[in-house]
């Protein structure tokens, strides 16, 4: 398959993988298609050495504006909770990538959309952006997600509010309430995504991938065991060459470098 015709696209540079959704025409709406092949570069990411991921869509107008509507009905009603499930399992992916991963949301980002970069650990909102979980105004629910993520993202009362009224947040209210960390100009996203994921993959990878760890798998149980997971992790990441590197060259006054390992 050439590259115009995939829906997802990647490409490398150095160590950070862009992702793009190239459905424009169709707001990149989430396909079937789209879901396979958004797994597949995120794989592929991980496998060709990647140590960050940056996600968006191709286009202005949306980063993605949701699940592909028009492809309900090709789903056996049987199969709805499979369907949802293999959402997502293709896009906790992005949840459970080892490095940093940042939504650089440009335009619409609604439903499956708004799941996609709840399943990043950043998510950057450009000037023209618009959240929601409008998903009632078809009659149904989220399905990728969002009603989980959200919640631990931003709180429960916010949640409802958003997933029961389908009311859409721009770009500036999305920082406030904790959806999004920054609001940036138009055209920008990828660009600071970039920045931000720079910074991170010049620190010890090793430890980076611990912090993410001890973070989102600490997020799922009470503060003791946490803890405890951050003990853990916090000998672990002595026991590298990375901490070796980086003690000796704070007192050495020179930069580190860091090996990964
Ligand atoms: N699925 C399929 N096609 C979509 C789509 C979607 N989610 N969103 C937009 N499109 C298509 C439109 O049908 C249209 O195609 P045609 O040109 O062939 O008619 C094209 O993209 C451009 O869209 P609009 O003409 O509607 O553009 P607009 O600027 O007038 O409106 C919009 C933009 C407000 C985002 C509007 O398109 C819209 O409301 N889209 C649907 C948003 C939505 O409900 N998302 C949730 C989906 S359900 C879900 O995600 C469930 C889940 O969690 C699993």
């Amino acid at each position: 398959m050439s590259d115009q015709e995939r829906v997802v696209l990647r490409e490398m540079d150095g160590k950070i993988a862009l992702i793009t959704i190239n459905r424009p025409k169709a707001l990149n709406a989430l396909s079937m298609e789209v879901i396979t092949q958004l797994g597949e570069e995120i794989d592929g990411a991980e496998r060709d050495g990647a140590g960050a991921i940056i996600v968006t869509g191709a286009g202005e107008k949306a980063f993605i504006a949701g699940a592909d509507i028009k492809g309900f009905d090709d789903v056996p009603r049987t199969q709805l909770p499979e369907f949802a499930k293999f959402g997502q399992r293709n896009f906790g992916k992005l949840a459970e990538f080892p490095g940093l991963t940042i939504a650089a949301v440009n335009g619409f980002c609604l439903g499956g959309g708004c799941e996609v970069a709840m399943c990043c650990d950043l998510i950057l909102a450009a000037e023209n952006a618009m959240f929601g979980q409008p998903e009632v105004n078809l009659g149904i629910i989220p399905g990728y997600g969002g009603t989980q993520r959200m919640t631990r993202r931003i709180g429960m009362q916010r949640t409802l509010e958003l997933c029961l009224t389908a009311r859409m947040v721009k770009a500036e209210e999305a920082v406030r309430i904790g959806l999004a960390l920054e609001k940036v100009p138009a055209g920008e996203a990828v660009n600071r995504a970039r920045e931000i994921a720079g910074m991170a993959l010049s620190k010890g990878p090793v430890a980076v991938k611990l912090a993410k760890r001890a973070i989102h798998h600490g997020a799922e149980l009470d503060l003791q065991r946490g803890l405890e997971l951050e003990a853990d992790l916090f000998g672990m990441s002595f026991h590298t060459e990375d901490a070796v590197e980086g003690v000796a060259a704070f007192i050495e006054k020179r930069k580190a470098e860091f090996k990964g390992r």
